[in-house]
């Protein structure tokens, strides 16, 4: 079983790719071989909007979107961290779904993998659930199958949540912020996620 992970931050090895790599080592953990794509370092353009995907399964653009796809189409389940930009997916992560329309229009070519997903914010309500959801509505147009921690009632959230902001000092108003690994809450659902998309695709193909 593959399970790739996808960090949509355009900064490496920071929050956001914590978090998903945390999810891909709970996939190991249930036997999954993985990967992790850092997007920043594919050359992916906007879509022009030429619509050549309403009756080709490709997309006219030769760019590194090529490569990301091919990853994709060899993974059983997929899962995506973005950090919330104004409440939503970052641009980096955005331009990736918009050229992956030919994914779904003449063929779901991702029908039934299992898509987790996993969103980063500074603020403690920064839109995470905002860009979970914009990522789900993505993974059911696709065909896929969505899939959340699930782990118990406390921690069980839509998602993987992490947050940066920590507290605010009430002397003098200053604003403390942790990395996403002290987040403790999501680190632990993070993994639970990559245990759960394993566990779901396993029921799915086997
Ligand atoms: C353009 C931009 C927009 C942002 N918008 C929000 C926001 O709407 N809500 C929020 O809580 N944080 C917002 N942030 C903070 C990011 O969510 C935070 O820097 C990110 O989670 C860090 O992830 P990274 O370390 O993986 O890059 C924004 C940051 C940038 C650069």
């Amino acid at each position: 079983m593959k399970i790739v992970g996808i960090n949509g931050s355009p900064r490496k090895g920071k929050n956001t790719s914590y978090l998903v790599e945390k999810a891909l080592e709970g996939a190991r953990a249930m036997g999954a071989e993985t990967e992790m794509i850092d997007l920043v370092d594919f050359r992916i353009e906007h879509c022009n909007g030429c619509n050549h995907c309403l009756t080709h399964d490709e997309c006219p653009i030769d760019d590194g979107m090529n490569s990301v796809v091919s990853l994709l189409l060899d993974a059983d389940g997929i899962i995506i961290g973005t950090p919330v930009y104004h409440l939503n997916v970052s641009g980096l992560l955005k331009d990736f779904m918009d050229r992956s329309r030919y994914l779904k229009m003449v063929e779901f070519k991702m029908k039934n993998k299992i898509g987790g997903a996993i969103a980063v914010a500074g603020l403690r309500n920064g839109g995470q659930e905002l860009a979970l959801n914009a990522l789900y509505n993505y993974f059911l147009g696709l065909g896929m199958i969505v899939v959340g921690p699930a782990t118990d009632g406390i921690r069980t959230t839509m998602g993987g949540i992490g947050t940066l902001y920590k507290e605010i000092d009430q002397e003098n108003g200053r604003i403390y912020y942790q990395r996403s690994s002290d987040d403790i809450l999501a680190v632990d659902s993070c993994f639970a996620l990559g245990k759960r998309v394993v566990e779901v695709a396993g029921a799915i193909f086997s």
